[in-house]
């Protein structure tokens, strides 16, 4: 098992997640973060730390595309440590459906 982030951390990117990842297995995107599979200890204490509730357990059903987007993804985009200053406007994109298909972005960001 792991732990994936799904498309509610589009736009929103608060970044509490890897203040509290002890393996420091997570990886920046333009417009939100993904989790290495590889890494990841499944520890779980990232969960509850999201506010969109974006990062789920793969155990849940119908996570198969997040996983492998998290998994690509942690590839090429810059390992994140440190929590970096959220969107101004993320609080309007929580609970906002389908982010993926009007939001995502394959671009890297800059990484901590
Ligand atoms: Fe890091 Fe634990 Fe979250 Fe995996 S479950 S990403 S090891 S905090
Ligand atoms: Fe995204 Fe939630 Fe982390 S919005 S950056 S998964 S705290």
């Amino acid at each position: 098992m792991t732990f994936v982030v799904t498309d509610a951390c589009i736009k929103c990117k608060y970044m509490d997640c890897v203040e509290v990842c002890p393996v420091d297995c997570f990886y920046e995107g333009e417009n939100m973060l993904v989790i290495d599979p590889d890494i990841c200890i499944d520890c779980g204490v990232c969960e509850p730390e999201c506010p969109p509730e974006a990062i789920k357990p793969d155990t849940e059903p119908g996570l198969e595309r997040w996983l492998t987007l998290n998994a690509d993804y942690s590839k090429s985009w810059p390992n994140i440590t440190r929590k970096g200053t959220a969107p101004a406007d993320a609080k309007e994109f929580e609970g906002v459906p389908d982010k993926f298909d009007k939001y995502f972005s394959d671009k890297p960001g800059s990484g901590s």
